[in-house]
């Protein structure tokens, strides 16, 4: 029994059981699709739930989609309305995430992107934390390397190069560390299995820039809003070498799964003190004001489910 009781699927709203695809499909076979993540926030007080940046989600799913040559259905606002439908259907009171997914889905043999079927599908579960240890990770440098641009772009969230991710996620857990951090094939810091990655050096935030091979995230970009708006802290985008890991005074993961998450230990190096930074701390307060819709000038962010 899974917890959400319909989904999107071939232009409707259906029940869960309803939305299957064949064994035959391109996706199952060569991965040939694209995904999203949201999250919705419950605010207990207002009794409404917000989706956090639908609409930039959506886009960015657009974009990854135009990349695998596949054509979505609806506009971002279209994609968005359906979506909020969806999760009133399902009448959630409670935090959520959504997973839209665009993908191939001719049932054949042959490995391309032009000329096959195009499905889009979508479905919501009420959802906590991705990672348990939001406020302590220890982390560790994958032995595996980022997926280049001329590989399979890492800016597109594609589905087949999550296997890339899954290498690295589980080569860290079985290792004994909570989450793995991955460079790109020149060396460089790119990113987490499936998070930004942030270190806070000299009083400034320094983060690798989009041209090393990392997804444009959406919690990175509204990191980088907050912390200047909010905390006067500015962020450097340039590439960043594997040691000054071990010499950063505090860093965190953002992602739509992870929020924004402490990483207190890397490769058994305790990163400042070795627990969670002050700066970490205030940016994760005012992160999760901004997504509870409780910061006036952010609201716009923040998609109302219900009519109220
Ligand atoms: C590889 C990767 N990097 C970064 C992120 C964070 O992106 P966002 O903040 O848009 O969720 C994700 C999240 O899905 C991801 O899979």
């Amino acid at each position: 029994m899974t917890p959400n009781r319909f989904a999107i699927f071939q232009g409707e709203i259906v029940s869960i059981e309803m939305a299957q695809i064949s064994i035959m499909s391109h996706i199952v076979n060569y991965g040939t699709g694209c995904f999203g993540g949201i999250r919705g926030y419950w605010n207990e007080g207002e009794q409404q739930l917000l989706v956090f940046r639908p609409l930039d989600h959506f886009k960015r799913l657009r974009q990854s989609a135009r990349m695998l040559l596949i054509q979505l259905p609806l506009n971002e606002q279209q994609l968005t309305d359906q979506l909020l439908e969806l999760i009133r259907r399902e009448e959630y009171h409670q935090d959520v995430y959504a997973r839209p997914l665009a993908f191939k889905n001719s049932p054949l043999i042959g490995v391309r992107l032009h000329n096959l079927e195009d499905a889009y599908a979508c479905f919501a579960v009420p959802f906590g934390r991705y990672l348990e240890k939001e406020e302590g990770l220890r982390a560790t440098v994958s032995s595996w390397r980022r997926i280049d641009d001329n590989v399979v772009p890492a800016r597109g969230k594609i589905i087949g190069s999550y296997v890339n991710s899954a290498f690295a996620k589980s080569e860290a857990q079985l290792n004994g560390f909570d989450e793995a951090i991955v460079l790109t094939a020149g060396g460089h810091i790119a990113e987490g299995s499936a998070e930004n990655i942030f270190l806070l050096r000299d009083g400034k935030l320094v983060t690798p820039p989009i041209t090393d091979n990392i997804l444009e995230g959406i919690t990175r970009k509204t990191i980088i809003q907050l912390a200047k708006e909010q905390l006067g802290i500015d962020t450097v985008e340039r590439s960043i070498d594997r040691s000054e890991l071990y010499v950063a005074d505090e860093a965190f993961f953002t992602g739509t799964g992870c929020q924004v998450a402490a990483i207190v230990e890397v490769d058994r190096r305790p990163i400042g003190e070795g627990v969670m930074g002050p700066t970490v701390e205030k940016l994760r307060e005012v992160f999760f004001k901004t997504v509870r819709g409780e910061i006036p000038c952010y609201r716009e962010w923040c998609t109302p489910v219900y009519s109220r």
